[in-house]
């Protein structure tokens, strides 16, 4: 975590006067440990937070000004509160105004403007949530210095749709939501049609989530995410034929499906929809394996999961799966696979902890004569979601 006392300088040097008076949040990054390309089609989910992510301090302005400014970049930037707008040369700034847009438009008026300035602790590009811990982490500061009401599930509701409409990512819920509702030590079942979810203890014992980031840049990751959401809703509308009411691939269980997949003609959409409706299944299986204390099992679900987003939901890439790869040759590794998005960013393997040192050696060394590129690798503790530091 971020030294406060230094941040609170540091925000002065930004925004002038003294220390006094600035308030501090935090919101963290997350990891999924199972349950992929799933949220969008109101399926269930199972990611956790980071106890790293975005710190934020925050002043209220004489005026109706909205300062901007990030310990991560030189630019502060002061816009109006009252009217914010897209601006690509804005770059990550669009994410706090898409927030104040939000919030406008649930008809709060600002009583002030606000000076805020944003420490990140997510490498960028790493897929570990920074924009959804940005935007989550400024709801919740300005809902609170405004005496607005703190519902966690608005929030991220509130910091999805501003991240869908302003700033035009088709993302489903996930990511917000964990972000916003995260408790240490514990992972979120989240049934992401309902939003009904469960803070399920994640008792790992001798062996630890560790993250390994393939430093590859998510290239073309929007297009491409959005080209595997409309396959998805092809496969709706085709498997309508059998259920007229259907709206998402996850209202189907896996016989179901089974049953009526004939429907699908189109063979790249079949691929898709498989993937769906079982990475659903492996989710409900993992909340078994855990239940039961079988890590072995919950490994051997996560890897199922990986080689289903490389095979039939074709979003790993070179990388990723050299990473795993070499991962799951470890000695005391139970299980490895992608997290987010994909394309790039990172894994997560399950790792006894006295293979930890073993794991990141002999994994750098693979990864890197495999790809050329260097990996950096974070073992992992479970925090909580979006928080007032007091
Ligand atoms: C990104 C999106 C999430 C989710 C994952 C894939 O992280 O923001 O909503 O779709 O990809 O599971």
């Amino acid at each position: 975590m971020a030294n406060i006392q230094e941040l609170k300088e540091q925000f002065v040097q930004r925004f002038g006067t003294s220390t006094d008076d600035i308030q501090v949040f935090h919101a963290p990054g997350r990891v999924n440990l199972i349950g992929e390309h799933t949220d969008y089609n109101g399926g269930y989910v199972f990611p956790a937070a980071l106890t790293f992510g975005t710190t934020l301090l925050v002043r209220k302005r004489e005026d109706k000004g909205l300062g901007l400014a990030s310990t991560n970049f030189a630019e502060t930037k002061v816009l109006s509160i009252e009217s914010v707008v897209y601006d690509e040369a804005d770059d990550w700034m669009n994410y706090p105004k898409g927030i104040v847009n939000e919030i406008h438009q649930t008809g709060v008026i600002f009583s002030s403007g606000y000076d805020l300035l944003f420490h990140g602790e997510i490498p960028n590009g790493a897929g570990l949530s920074s924009s959804a811990s940005i935007e989550v982490v400024t709801a919740f500061a300005l809902l609170t210095l405004e005496n607005q009401p703190l519902d966690t599930v608005k929030i991220a509701l509130m910091s999805q749709k501003s991240e869908n409409e302003f700033n035009g990512v088709q993302c489903g819920i996930m990511d917000q939501f964990a972000v916003a509702n995260g408790k240490k030590d514990h992972a979120i079942l989240l049934m992401c049609d309902t939003l009904e979810y469960d803070l399920v203890p994640f008792n790992s014992g001798d062996y630890k989530l560790v993250i390994g980031n393939t430093n590859k840049r998510r290239g073309l990751v929007d297009s491409a995410y959005n080209e595997r959401r409309a396959q998805c809703e092809q496969a709706v509308q085709d498997l309508r034929a059998d259920y007229p009411e259907l709206t998402l691939l996850g209202q189907l269980n896996i016989e179901q499906f089974n049953a009526s997949k004939h429907l699908i003609k189109d063979e790249v959409v079949l691929k898709r929809a498989q993937h769906v409706v079982e990475e659903i299944d492996r989710v409900l299986q993992s909340m078994t394996a855990l239940k039961a204390n079988d890590l072995v099992q919950f490994g051997q679900l996560m890897n199922g999961s990986h080689d289903s987003l490389r095979d039939l939901y074709e979003v790993t890439g070179h990388e990723l799966d050299s990473l795993v790869a070499a991962a799951r040759k470890v000695p005391g590794v139970l299980g490895a696979r992608m997290t987010g998005a994909g394309f790039g960013g990172c894994t997560v393997s399950l790792v006894h902890e006295d293979s930890i040192e073993q794991f990141k050696e002999q994994v750098a060394t693979e990864y890197t004569a495999e790809t050329g590129l260097v990996a950096d690798f974070y073992v992992c503790t479970i925090g909580n979601g979006v928080e007032q530091l007091k």
